[in-house]
C-alpha cells in the first residue's frame, strides 16, 4: 500500500514538472521570431508532453485508482475531500488536454495566443497543486 503510494508521489511530481514547464515553453516560443528557435521549441514542447507530462499523468491515475481499489475507496467513499479531489483531477486533465491544443497549434504555426497569455496560464497549476495536496494530506472534511 505503502509502495503504491510512493509511486503515486513519485509520477505526480513528474506530471507537474511538465504541467509548470510546458506554459513556460510556450511564453518563450510566443515570445519568439526566428526560425530556428521555433523548431527548437517544437522539439522540446513535443518530447516534455508525449515523453514526460502525459506518461507521468496516466501512471500517477494508475497508481491512485489502484489504491482507490485496493482500499482508500471503502475507507474514504462518504468523505468530501475526495470527491473534491477527484472534481479537481477532472478540470486537472482537461488542462492538461488544453496543453496538448495549443502545443498542436505552435507544431503547425497556428498559436494566436499572446506571451502573457501563456503566462497567465502558467498560474493555474498553481491551485491544483495547492487545492489537491491539501484536500489529500489535511483531508479538512
Ligand atoms: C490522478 C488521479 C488521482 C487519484 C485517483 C488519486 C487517488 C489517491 C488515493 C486513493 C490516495 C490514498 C489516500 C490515503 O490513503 O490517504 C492518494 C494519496 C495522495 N494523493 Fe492522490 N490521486 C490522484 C492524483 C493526485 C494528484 C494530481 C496529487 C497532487 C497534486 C495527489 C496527491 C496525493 C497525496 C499528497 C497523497 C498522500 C496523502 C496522504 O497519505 O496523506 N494525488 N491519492
Amino acid at each position: 500500500m505503502l509502495w503504491l503510494k510512493a509511486l503515486h508521489l513519485i509520477f505526480m511530481v513528474t506530471w507537474f514538472a511538465g504541467l509548470f514547464y510546458l506554459p513556460r515553453l510556450f511564453v518563450y516560443h510566443a515570445m519568439s521570431d526566428d526560425a530556428i528557435s521555433n523548431e527548437r521549441f517544437k522539439v522540446m514542447e513535443r518530447k516534455l508532453y508525449f515523453g514526460i507530462m502525459t506518461p507521468g499523468m496516466v501512471a500517477t491515475w494508475v497508481f491512485g485508482v489502484w489504491m482507490l481499489a485496493d482500499y482508500a475507496w471503502a475507507a474514504y467513499a462518504s468523505s468530501g475531500w475526495l470527491h473534491a479531489k477527484l472534481a479537481l483531477l477532472v478540470l486537472l486533465v482537461v488542462y492538461h488536454g488544453y496543453c496538448g491544443v495549443w502545443l498542436l497549434a505552435f507544431k503547425h504555426d497556428r498559436n494566436r495566443h499572446s506571451h502573457v497569455f501563456y503566462r497567465w496560464m502558467n498560474e493555474v497549476p498553481v491551485f491544483f497543486l495547492l487545492g489537491i495536496v491539501i484536500l489529500a494530506v489535511v483531508k479538512p472534511f
